[in-house]
């Protein structure tokens, strides 16, 4: 008895108990009344003190670093640790191709973390869907939409007419070259995400999102929670990759009863509003990879272990919510779909988007990672950025029932009374996976072949294996077997593979008049195979972000890359200047050149001047026209954002912060000291 009422406190103090949680002295209870109550109490201690150990877990996992891509499988290992892949193996995100279907994407298995929570998928390969248009239903999906055969394709006369002119829309788009052909119209980019949430179904498995290929081999969650510890616990594998480790916990306790949420994912893509230019999709540095394999940069470009990232200009910067990125995920609706119009007011805060100063509000239903608020009497509002240091954390409200709650009051004292309110919001997480550009090879079926065979008819029950004879080839296509592209269009070559490539090279396929067709798959590759005269064009850039780039480890990493990779451009940096030693400049630092903004009187701020910096490298890529954006030095408490470019033999200030001219004039030409 002693034990209990001591453990009771304990667990009192360490949750803080009030109101139900305190057994009542006055009333004095039966004997059994007590004990019930005692050991509810010790229930209700206990639950919260579990469900807090899920949130503990996630507070250390959130402060590690950023919300991205862990790890994947391992496969092999070396005499150096960066032999073992981690993040990269044969592909990022092992990525894959399944161009025989459809619409199916190849990615393997990936352990990411998101908003703290780290778990695993099952081997993804998912299809080329997006939130539903009109309906707001949990989880109603569509099929995305196929870009068009370009008309001046479709109207050729003869199929060989028509691959020349298709060849030549392939040759604009690798070229970015509107005015060869207008090919924005026809290769559309979708950016695919990965999206999670706590949800309260926790009994039955819900397949989190659709594959042709893969399911999760289980019955229910705690029966895949069983499986995958198995796993876990004699190292073992589901040969088919169909686990998925995905956390449960206990989001609320009440009255003594544990309420659980059931951690699920599901991958989707968005069609994005408009043409996304390739050079925007800038090549990120993985020397763990190129360094075993011996890859130079160049040879990178037809490697499947590539990653990017988005940034629309031709040099790097500061961001405060007003990247490409931010634009593009804010397109992306969270779980209420597309028609999510909903305004966070937690803590009585008004949101409003970074990008204006019109006080437009933020929709919260949609994925953003900053907002800003107004606050009485500051001038100026300040962008916040969501977390704590979570670079990726990209949230969208919902009002789906099926997602987990989370609620908090805040008092405030009017008038000698305490006036409370309550919010109650859900919220869901995503992360950028990939930009896939679709091409009008996935709706071009010059030869007109049929489309919704069934397998028993295509392959006339096993009698048919695609082989190049009339009784070989398979008769009429369907989803699996999207064989439209005749084999002439790409000519010859072959494409860098791996073992979960499915589509064949060329199969022999029975058009309408039961003519055979050598045709190849049509679905969508990370590169097509090399089209005569072309060469292979990249169709999948993968872009997710990696969780251990928001540690500071990877960041002076990350740096230091930067800086022994282009030693030149970066010289001034160095303790001891690398290389050979260029002339040293008015700074006083090989290769770096200081300057001087006017002086200005304006007051306030006051009498002042600023310095900027660029280095030779800089300084003459400005005067080829390349132009720069620098951040000046803060005096009075403030800096200037530049763009700058190089005319008539002088730096000049083209915009100053958002103006062309400072506001505190200084003038346009700075000088150099
Ligand atoms: C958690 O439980 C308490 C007690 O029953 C209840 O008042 C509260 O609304 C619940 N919170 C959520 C988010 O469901
Ligand atoms: C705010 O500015 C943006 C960009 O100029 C514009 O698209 C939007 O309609 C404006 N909103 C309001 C409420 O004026
Ligand atoms: C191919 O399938 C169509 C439709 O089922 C059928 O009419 C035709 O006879 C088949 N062709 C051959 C060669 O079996
Ligand atoms: C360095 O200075 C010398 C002498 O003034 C000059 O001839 C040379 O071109 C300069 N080199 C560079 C890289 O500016």
């Amino acid at each position: 008895m002693k034990i209990v009422l001591v453990l009771t406190l304990a667990l009192c103090l360490a949750v803080t108990c009030h109101g139900k949680a305190t057994p009542t002295p006055t009333a004095p209870p039966s004997s059994l009344e007590e004990r019930v109550n005692q050991l509810k109490d010790i229930l209700n201690g206990l639950s919260r003190q579990v469900m807090l150990q899920q949130f503990f877990l996630e507070e250390r996992t959130r402060s590690d670093g950023n919300s991205g891509l862990k790890n994947t499988r391992l496969t092999r290992d070396g005499t150096k640790n960066f032999y073992e892949p981690s993040i990269i193996d044969i592909s990022y995100l092992a990525m894959h191709d399944h161009a025989n279907f459809d619409r199916t994407i190849g990615m393997g298995e990936l352990n990411p973390v998101m908003n703290g929570v780290e778990f695993r998928t099952r081997h993804n390969d998912y299809k080329l869907r997006m939130p539903s248009t009109t309906s707001g239903d949990f989880h109603a999906t569509e099929d995305i939409p196929y870009p068009d055969v370009p008309p001046s394709v479709s109207s050729k006369p003869t199929v060989e007419d028509q691959i020349q002119e298709m060849r030549e829309y392939f040759r604009a788009f690798k070229d970015q070259n509107t005015k060869h052909r207008d090919y924005r119209p026809f290769f559309k980019p979708v950016l695919c995400y990965l999206e999670a949430a706590w949800t309260l179904s926790t009994k039955k498995l819900d397949e989190p999102f659709q594959s042709d290929r893969h399911f999760i081999d289980a019955e229910s969650w705690f029966d895949l929670m069983d499986k995958v510890r198995f796993t876990s616990y004699t190292g073992s594998k589901s040969v088919l990759e169909n686990y998925a480790y995905m956390p449960t916990t206990i989001y609320n306790v009440s009255d003594g009863i544990p309420q659980y949420a059931q951690w699920n994912y599901r991958i989707l893509c968005h069609p994005l509003a408009d043409d996304l230019p390739t050079k925007y999709l800038k090549r990120e540095e993985d020397l763990m990879y190129r360094l075993p394999n011996r890859k130079t940069i160049p040879q990178m470009v037809r490697s499947r272990a590539e990653r990017f990232r988005l940034n629309s200009k031709e040099f790097d910067h500061f961001d405060r919510g007003m990247s490409i990125l931010d634009d593009l995920m804010y397109q992306i609706p969270g779980k209420d779909n597309y028609q999510a119009d909903l305004h966070d007011s937690s803590y009585g805060m008004v949101m409003e988007d970074v990008r204006y100063n019109n006080h437009t509000l933020v929709n919260s239903g949609y994925y953003h990672r900053y907002f800003k608020i107004l606050r009485k009497g500051a001038m100026g509002t300040k962008s916040i950025h969501r977390g704590f240091s979570d670079a990726n954390l990209f949230v969208a409200q919902t009002s789906q029932e099926r997602i987990a709650p989370m609620s908090t009051k805040s008092c405030e004292r009017v008038r000698h009374q305490s006036v409370c309110e309550h919010w109650t919001t859900r919220y869901s997480y995503a992360l950028p996976l990939e930009i896939i550009y679709m091409t009008p090879l996935l709706s071009w079926n010059p030869y007109n072949i049929r489309y919704d065979a069934t397998q028993k008819e295509l392959t006339d029950n096993g009698r048919r294996n695609g082989g190049s004879t009339v009784d070989k080839a398979y008769n009429g296509t369907n989803f699996r077997f999207f064989y439209h592209t005749p084999v002439e269009f790409y000519g010859s070559g072959k494409v860098e593979s791996d073992p979960a490539d499915t589509a064949k090279v060329g199969a022999g396929v029975l058009d309408q008049d039961g003519q055979v067709r050598m045709m190849t798959s049509s679905g969508v590759r990370i590169r097509t195979p090399d089209i005569v005269g072309v060469g292979s064009v990249r169709t999948r850039y993968p872009i997710m972000p990696v969780h251990g780039e928001g540690a500071p480890v990877w960041k002076e990493l990350n740096a230091l890359k930067e800086m022994t990779m282009n030693m030149k451009r970066y010289a001034s940096l160095y303790e001891e200047w690398p290389g050979v030693v260029e002339n040293v400049t008015s700074s006083g630092l090989p290769g770096l050149h200081q300057f001087e903004l006017s002086l200005t009187q304006l007051d306030p701020p006051g009498e002042h001047t600023h310095y900027f910096y660029l280095n030779s490298v800089e300084l003459e890529e400005l005067k080829r026209g390349i132009n720069k954006k620098v951040t000046t030095s803060q005096e009075l408490a403030h800096s200037h954002d530049l763009m700058l470019e190089y005319r008539a033999n002088k730096v000049r200030i083209v915009k100053c912060d958002k103006s062309p001219n400072c506001w505190d004039g200084h003038s346009q030409y700075p000088t150099e000291v």
